[in-house]
């Protein structure tokens, strides 16, 4: 009896026919959903292969149905990866191009007083300068007292510098960082420093009680006028372009003598006049001159010979330099942190 009926569902299944079926559903599926009702119909187990499968005796028919089995499994594989591509193709946002460049996200850089900074630094580093730290915060005998500022100058006032307590200032320049230097190593010297100094000044468009400057000091055997001027002018050009001239001033400072302020020729009209040099054809850079034989009494005259040994020094605002250069208007733009500005830069 069990012979007959097994023999009857086998008999069932015509493994030609139901392939070319199950092959025609299977590839006419076109999701994923109608791909998954084909197998479960025609290899899940309900289905006639499955149950016929089940019930076989005898070799020859289990062959001829297991291939069958293995061809309509390769079938719905092959259909399932067809319709994975298609979907992919036909979604272009869910693609994954590596080729294509990335989203851009937004970067920042440094800002201008910095890029200026370094702009200097890489100048004088190019010149064999070393680049030295100072302090912001200073004793009034750094600050004053060794620079040769006599007892009654105006700078020395709580009006114009800030003190923490009686001795001690939130340094009003760089030049401090000259005597620190002189102190800690022997001539020859050459060096800059650059960094914050603060003044009890009133904001507005050409003042901020914080700015930057540039200090430089150079001390050796045969230092003259002409080594400071020479010096500034190739700052000058590295800064302002190479067609700069420079000319000096007379001026005083308590630390130099003689004391020169610089001018470089106006790189907007190349000194024929106009509103950038104030119609003067020149621009004023800052303040310079040879150093005072008081500053090496100082740090000690044994060590600094004013017989063997002269320098020069000089002190620039970055911020002028940048105001300058970029046409910035107003110096408290670099304070605001407005990136419609900083972008800029
Ligand atoms: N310290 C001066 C200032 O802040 C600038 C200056 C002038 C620096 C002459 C120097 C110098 O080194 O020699 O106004």
């Amino acid at each position: 009896m069990s012979s007959k009926k097994t023999a009857g569902t086998v008999a069932a299944v015509n493994p030609q026919a139901l392939e070319a079926e199950a092959v025609r559903a299977i590839e006419a599926a076109t999701t994923s959903e109608e791909l998954d009702d084909a197998r479960i119909r025609y290899l899940g187990r309900k289905s006639a292969l499955k149950l016929a499968l089940r019930d076989v005796r005898d070799r020859e028919t289990g062959k001829s149905l297991n291939e069958l089995r293995e061809h309509l499994e390769a079938a719905v594989a092959r259909r399932a990866d067809e319709l994975e591509r298609a979907t992919s193709t036909r979604r272009p946002e869910e693609a994954f191009d590596v080729t294509l460049p990335g989203e851009p996200l937004p970067r920042g850089h440094l800002h201008l007083i910095t890029q200026i900074r370094r702009e200097v630094e890489d100048v004088f580093l190019g010149l064999g300068y070393q680049v030295v730290d100072g302090r912001e915060v200073e004793t009034t005998r750094y600050n004053f007292d060794a620079l040769n500022m006599p007892p009654w100058h105006p700078v020395r006032s709580p009006r114009q510098t800030l003190f923490l307590d009686d001795d001690t200032v939130l340094r009003s320049e760089t030049s401090p960082s000259q005597i620190r230097t002189m102190e800690q190593q022997d001539p020859p010297i050459y060096m800059i420093t650059t960094g914050r100094v603060y003044r009890r000044d009133t904001p507005d468009v050409t003042h901020a009680p914080t700015f930057h400057q540039v200090e430089g000091l150079a001390i050796d055997e045969g230092i003259t006028l002409a080594d400071l001027k020479g010096t500034l002018l190739h700052l000058a050009r590295a800064l302002f372009g190479e067609d700069r001239r420079l000319r000096f001033r007379t001026h005083f400072f308590p630390f130099t003598e003689p004391s020169m302020e610089p001018d470089v020729s106006c790189f907007a009209c190349d000194g024929g006049g106009c509103p950038t040099c104030k119609y003067s054809g020149w621009i004023e850079m800052g303040g310079s001159g040879m150093v005072d034989p008081a500053l090496y009494e100082f740090v000690g005259a044994d060590r600094y010979d004013p017989e063997r040994v002269s320098g020069f020094a000089f002190g620039l605002g970055l911020e002028r330099i940048a105001q300058l250069r970029h046409g910035i208007p107003d110096i408290r733009l670099f304070w605001q942190s407005d990136l419609r500005v900083l972008s800029q830069f």
